[in-house]
């Protein structure tokens, strides 16, 4: 028999495509795997000993594999045309002008990626949507393959990936299930088969769940939009909260002790972020509107609407506990990236916290354990059509914020500081020396929990004015202005 060994590559060297490949590789030995980027700095970086994301558990894995069967170049085409399965792992941001501006998906990279596909192919592929897409992108992409295919037979598959990242390598290994949605066809079947055989050597069969192409697509922003309100669910909750003198975690404990809603993904926040929700939620609202489906799309709005109040409402509450005004003061903010165990800073509610309180005039000190100086002076400085494009596609450079200074210490940060905000959810926030912290601030000294990190009673008694999520309110903060 001729066993011929399958080769895959990936376009797109991300959050996603980074991670998802390794993982095929490590446990798929007899399976070539490469990722490919168009940013030859990305490229260099996971072929380096600093991998360009940070995610607990990647280091070793690319170490076992790298050089073995998961190779990084920047040869897009040479290996798109050797591969037997291309996933396209791209960036989808938010279109930023013209038609669906602000919510429909920028399909550009999506495009380019379908047409250099199709230009460099010479033989029979099966090419995987990974990316989050809108709902009916495959078939787009499938005139794109099909008009210019020079006989070659294309399959389109749709398998959106759902690990979330700070436990990417873990839910990769364990994921609750693998979704493949294909043509009902023989040769769609077939391809179903084909990417099912690479998951089978370690995911079992019940958890790999197949569907038709439309299915597939719409689950992936589907499951992002549920998990999306369970948060903001939650976050109107918190105001509630605060203002009855109800405390959100024993309300999120006991609804989640019902077996029909569970008890994971319902702590309040500051505000939930990362690359995907908000887009994936503005994308649900898009394709409804597109069609004529009105109630549906102003549904799903309330969610981001609700993200948008708990951030601003944790804002005024900084501002009106510190005597309305923090003109000049220095506010401490621990944690920066979206959410702990990343470096990763798309759509963090930190963003809009700092600006927020830039506004009013702070001063900053900020510390997160693995965002850069660098990028948290481009977030704070650039709009968002900037950052919603890839850093290596921009020309102007970012010029720094006078208010905002980053360091690599939480001690440093909140050193003379009026109050200091927990921003990220970091487990080494929870066990700082406070008293020492304490001892360094102004008085009366400030604490923002936005992620509920902190022993309130314990910080209550060093001295501290406490203010976290949904929590019973301290007297002080009590005879504050209200807040919107
Ligand atoms: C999410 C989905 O979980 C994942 O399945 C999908 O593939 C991509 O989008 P991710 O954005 O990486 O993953 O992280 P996630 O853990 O979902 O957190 C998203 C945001 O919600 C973070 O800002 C997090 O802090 C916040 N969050 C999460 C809360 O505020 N409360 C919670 O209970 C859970
Ligand atoms: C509900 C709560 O479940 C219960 O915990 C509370 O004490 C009282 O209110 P009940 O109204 O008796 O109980 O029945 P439930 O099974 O919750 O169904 C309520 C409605 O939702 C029914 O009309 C049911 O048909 C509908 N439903 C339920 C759906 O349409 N889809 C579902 O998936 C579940
Ligand atoms: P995600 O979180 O979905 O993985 P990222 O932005 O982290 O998104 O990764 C997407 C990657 O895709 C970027 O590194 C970008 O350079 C790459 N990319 C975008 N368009 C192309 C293309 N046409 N060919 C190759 N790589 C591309």
């Amino acid at each position: 028999s001729s066993i011929k060994m399958v080769k895959i590559c990936c376009i797109g060297a991300g959050y996603v495509g980074g991670p998802t490949m390794a993982i095929i590789a490590l446990k798929c030995p007899s399976i070539q795997v490469a990722v490919v980027d168009i940013s030859v700095s990305r490229i260099n970086a996971w072929n380096s000993d600093q991998l360009p994301i940070y995610e607990p558990g990647l280091e070793d894995v690319v170490k076992q594999c790298r050089g073995r069967n998961l190779f990084f170049s920047s040869d897009v085409e040479k290996h798109v045309s050797e591969a037997d399965i291309v996933f396209v792992s791209v960036n989808t941001p938010t279109k930023t002008q013209g038609l669906g501006a602000g919510k429909a998906a920028d399909l550009t990279y999506w495009e380019s990626a379908a047409r250099m596909i199709a230009d460099v192919s010479k033989s029979d592929k099966i090419v995987v949507e990974k990316s989050t897409v809108p709902v009916k992108t495959a078939e787009a992409i499938e005139k794109i393959l099909t008009h210019n295919s020079k006989g070659i037979n294309y399959q389109i598959l749709s398998n959106p990936e759902f690990l979330a990242e700070g436990t990417a390598i873990q839910d990769l290994l364990h994921p609750d299930r693998v979704l493949i949605g294909g043509r009902e066809t023989p040769g769609g079947q077939k391809a179903i088969q084909a990417l099912k055989d690479v998951y089978a050597h370690w995911v079992t069969e019940d958890r790999i769940i197949t569907t038709n192409l439309w299915s597939a697509e719409l689950s992936k922003l589907a499951a992002n939009a549920f998990l999306a309100q369970r948060i903001s669910s939650v976050n109107a909750m918190s105001a509630l909260c605060e203002a009855t003198g109800a405390d959100v975690t024993e309300v999120s404990f006991a609804v989640g002790k019902d077996t029909r809603i569970g008890p994971k993904f319902l702590n309040a926040s500051v505000g939930f972020g990362g690359s995907c929700f908000q887009k994936d939620i503005l994308n649900l609202v898009y394709i409804c509107e597109c069609n004529g489906l009105p109630e549906v799309a102003e549904y799903w709005k309330q969610v981001i609407k609700v993200n948008d109040y708990q951030k601003n409402r944790f804002v005024n509450r900084v501002v009106s506990s510190m005597f309305n005004t923090v003109s000049n003061k220095k506010i401490a903010i621990l944690g920066f990236a979206f959410k702990k165990d990343t470096g990763d800073t798309r759509e963090t509610p930190a963003i809009d916290v700092c600006k927020g309180l830039l506004g009013d005039k702070a001063r900053l000190s900020i510390y997160d354990p693995q965002v850069t100086d660098d990028q948290i002076q481009r977030d704070l400085t650039m709009n968002k059509f900037d950052w919603d494009h890839p850093i290596h596609l921009q020309l102007a450079s970012p010029t720094t914020v006078k208010q905002v200074s980053v360091v690599w210490d939480a001690y440093e940060a909140t050193k003379d500081a009026h109050g200091l905000c927990i921003l990220t959810e970091w487990d080494e926030f929870k066990t700082l020396d406070y008293k020492r912290i304490y001892n360094n601030m102004q008085k009366p000294a400030f604490v923002f929990d936005g992620r509920n990190v902190v022993n309130m009673e314990q910080l209550r008694e060093i001295g501290f004015i406490v203010y976290s999520i949904g929590k019973p309110l301290d007297p002080w903060l009590k005879d504050m202005p209200a807040v919107a």
